[in-house]
């Protein structure tokens, strides 16, 4: 690269879909701030994307653009290489090679580095190159950077995020409609908040994706995303946000992370599931494909970090931030500065996960069972047998005909593997004709 320090830092474009697209139009829309913050250009150079043809609306004169990936990779006129390909067979190809021929890298693919971060962060570190990835988490909220440096002054103690846009809207559409899962989604698919495959968003893996990444900046723990337990939002029913409601609560899939420092040593928890949260909660109010993250710091307290999780222009946001951060380093001379995961390299230790079976939290349950008398007063014993207390019951409707009726309760805090040990008698009673469905319930947000 040329040693002047006006001359423009040259970006390849891996991936031309939505969000590459956004990356274009931003780089050309915000041209002269980003200039005026740089000192120089920031020049999108080189494109590949297998689809050569199809108009995205750009100009894309003078730019080179065809299909050719390994040779983008490879290309000396390029100093940063943005990778939006997805997935992590191809990307991770390229994004080592990328590395390998001193590229820095920005990224908005967190299944790779929730996989291959490890091998992906040595072999960058090993070269001297960055690899920035603020895209991969809420889309255009700054919150790896957040994390990485306006809290870097505290130990964190919590996180709550909704970190997943799809399942935040089908929840909310739920609840306004009161309309089943499988109905919403058909409409979210129908207008594209939902992939045709949705299993990723909706089984809670791409959520699991992000939390891995933030669990990991959050405690400086060596962390995969094989790890994190993650389950969904297929068993909730019309009935979750209709008890819910009358309990003052809200259905939110959250990633969840803590610190759990012992006499015995330092544990995290790390998990993914649909979660009651307080109808007065910040997160409680977070609408639609809006994502939040609540961070808890302890010297900065509770702190929040709201806006749009994904789309074209506010992804594009975070990448272009990281690739200014890079060519600020390039300009420096030194990249670095940060490490990726905010503690250094050296500093990353595996951290063992709390078992789900050791969570203590209140629960809520809903059995599915005959309406019959003294079928409650069966549950109950079975319950208080595993020591678990109860808060609060609702039957919804009165079972005709010997039909099941839901019936919903809240326990008092009680140790996960109780629950799981007493739903396990109570589902194979006779008169509980289906399994029962547990929501935890998180109350300090
Ligand atoms: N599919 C993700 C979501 C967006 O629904 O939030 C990309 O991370």
């Amino acid at each position: 690269m040329s040693g002047d320090r006006r001359a423009p830092v040259r970006v390849g474009l891996l991936g031309f879909g939505t969000i590459g697209t956004g990356v274009a139009k931003v780089l050309e829309r915000s041209a002269d701030v980003i200039g005026e913050r740089l000192g120089h250009p920031l020049r999108l150079v080189r494109i590949a994307d297998l689809d050569t043809t199809r108009d995205r609306g750009i100009d894309v004169s003078g730019i080179r653009f065809d299909s050719d990936g390994g040779a983008l990779v490879a290309d000396p006129e390029v100093d940063i290489v943005v990778e939006l390909i997805g997935g992590t067979d191809v990307a991770r190809r390229f994004v080592l090679q990328a590395i390998a021929n001193g590229k820095h890298v920005v990224t908005a693919n967190k299944a790779l580095l929730a996989a291959h971060g490890r091998e992906v962060f040595d072999a960058a570190e090993r070269k001297g190159v960055d690899v920035a990835f603020e895209a991969s988490v809420g889309g255009g909220i700054p919150i790896l950077r957040a994390l990485r440096e306006g809290l870097a002054a505290n130990r964190i103690l919590s996180l709550h995020g909704i970190i997943n846009g799809t399942t935040n809207y089908i929840l909310c559409e739920m609840e306004r409609t009161g309309a089943a899962f499988e109905t919403v989604l058909a409409r979210a698919q129908s207008l594209g908040y939902a992939e045709l495959d949705p299993s990723f968003d909706i089984d809670g893996i791409d959520a699991a994706h992000k939390l891995t990444l933030l669990a990991s900046m959050a405690f400086g723990a060596e962390l995969t995303s094989k790890e994190v337990p993650a389950e969904g939002i297929r068993g909730i029913t019309p009935t979750e946000f209709e008890s819910a409601g009358e309990f003052g609560y809200r259905i939110k899939l959250l990633g969840i992370a803590k610190w759990r420092p012992s006499e015995s040593g330092e544990r995290i928890e790390a998990r993914v599931h649909p979660t009651l949260v307080p109808a007065t909660s910040l997160l409680a109010k977070v609408d639609g494909a809006m994502n939040a993250i609540a961070v808890h710091g302890d010297a900065v307290g509770p702190t929040l970090f709201y806006g749009a999780g994904a789309g074209e222009m506010p992804t594009a946001s975070a990448v272009v931030a990281d690739l200014m951060e890079i060519a600020r380093e390039i300009r420096r001379g030194r990249a670095g500065r940060v490490a990726p995961l905010s503690y250094l390299p050296e500093a990353l230790r595996p951290k063992p996960l709390v078992p789900l079976g050791e969570i203590e939290a209140r629960a809520y349950l809903r059995f599915t069972a005959l309406d019959r008398p003294g079928v409650l007063a069966k549950i109950t014993k079975l319950l208080g047998d595993d020591g678990i207390g109860i808060e609060s019951v609702i039957q919804k409707g009165r079972g005709r005909g010997g039909e099941s009726v839901p019936v919903v309760m809240l326990t008092d805090i009680a140790r996960e593997e109780s629950i799981r040990r007493a739903l396990q008698g109570i589902d194979s009673l006779a008169e509980v004709t289906a399994p029962t469905c547990l929501i935890r319930i998180e109350e300090d947000l």
